[in-house]
């Protein structure tokens, strides 16, 4: 058995790759960039080009589970041209992979699962946001969404299991937004964003990996949040934080005139807000290992394997 990773080389890429790995499962991988193809044992690269609807079809040698994560990211500035690339980017993806798929013609695939994410939830500091909620976020995040998930839907006509996993905020020393939230705190400049009430659905990324192995080992169909089950306010997260690293918060907090100022548009995902509920992907009996922020944040500020990270490599 193989599975094949859209988006592998990146930073929840890598961490599900681990946990196939850690199976003994081989890992074939897509990606845009020739310079990380490699071919080894049990970790197998494959050349795609989604914008021109290339996709080299070994990929899908042996392959039983397909897991899509391609996407530009949208933490960069919603300029014109990167907005663009930034829907272009997954649609493309799905789509490449739709129809290289529609061509396979052994039926070993037994599941795909995508990457989808929380940003479809409106902006909200009361509502609690369950996977059967179907309004949509005004804001371009959620349009972004709703385009992705649309595409998403059109793998249903296969035979085989389709779901969609909505990533909350994904907590790693490797990369994504705990780092950079680190980084100030370190240097005696964090603080909180706006009021620092918006709800931030945050998730662990070993339980997010391990969500990712779960809903393929138990064939799930549909949409599952991707999120811990305890979410917190920024103000408790970035408190946490100063806590965890001995760092005094003794600024006010940033307001949004600023961030507005300095990032453009993209400052929404700061501010942001949807309190996102794990409990369909728990009834289904999904375990979290970090189910609050303190045990989560511990574990990868302070734990000997992540400090050496994110103090050595990202901050020293
Ligand atoms: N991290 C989070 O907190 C979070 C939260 C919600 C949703 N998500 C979603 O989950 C997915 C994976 O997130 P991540 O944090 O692992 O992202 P990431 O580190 O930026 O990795 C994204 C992957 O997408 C591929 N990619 C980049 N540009 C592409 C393009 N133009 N066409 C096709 N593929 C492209 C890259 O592979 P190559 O360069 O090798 O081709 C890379 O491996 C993303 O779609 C992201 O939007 C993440």
């Amino acid at each position: 058995m193989s599975v094949l990773i859209a988006g592998a080389t990146g930073l929840i890429g890598k961490a599900v790759t681990r946990k196939f790995q850690e199976r003994n499962i081989e890992v074939h991988y897509l990606t845009t960039r020739k310079g990380k193809l490699k071919k080894e044992e049990g970790f197998k690269g494959f050349y795609w080009d989604p914008k021109n609807g290339e996709i080299d079809m070994q990929c899908f040698d042996g392959v039983t589970a397909v897991i899509n994560l391609a996407g530009a990211s949208i933490s960069q500035r919603w300029t014109r041209a990167n907005k663009k690339k930034i829907i272009r980017s997954r649609l493309d993806s799905l789509q490449t992979l739709r129809k290289a798929l529609e061509k396979l013609e052994t039926k070993s695939i037994e599941s795909f699962v995508a990457a989808s994410a929380i940003g479809i939830y409106p902006n909200s500091f009361d509502r609690y946001y369950t996977e059967d909620v179907t309004d949509v976020d005004p804001s371009f995040l959620g349009e972004v969404v709703s385009q992705w998930e649309e595409e998403i839907n059109k793998f249903s006509k296969f035979p085989f299991s389709v779901a969609a996993i909505r990533i909350g905020l994904v907590l790693s020393s490797d990369g994504g937004a705990l780092p950079a939230m680190v980084k100030p705190i370190k240097s005696y400049v964090g603080a909180a964003f706006g009021s620092g009430e918006q709800w931030q659905s945050w998730i662990h990324i070993d339980d997010l990996a391990r969500q990712f192995l779960f809903v393929i080992d138990q064939d799930l169909k549909g949409i599952y949040n991707g999120v811990a089950p305890n979410p917190v306010t920024n103000t408790k997260l970035i408190r946490e934080i100063a806590a965890l690293l001995n760092r005094p918060l003794f600024l006010p907090n940033i307001p949004k005139g600023i961030m507005q100022l300095l990032l453009g548009d993209m400052s929404y995902l700061l501010f942001a807000s949807q309190r996102v509920s794990s409990k369909k992907i728990e009834e289904e009996g999904f375990e979290f290992y970090h189910k609050n922020i303190c045990n989560a944040l511990k574990n990868i500020l302070l734990t000997e394997e992540h400090s050496s990270d994110i103090y050595q490599k990202e901050f020293v």
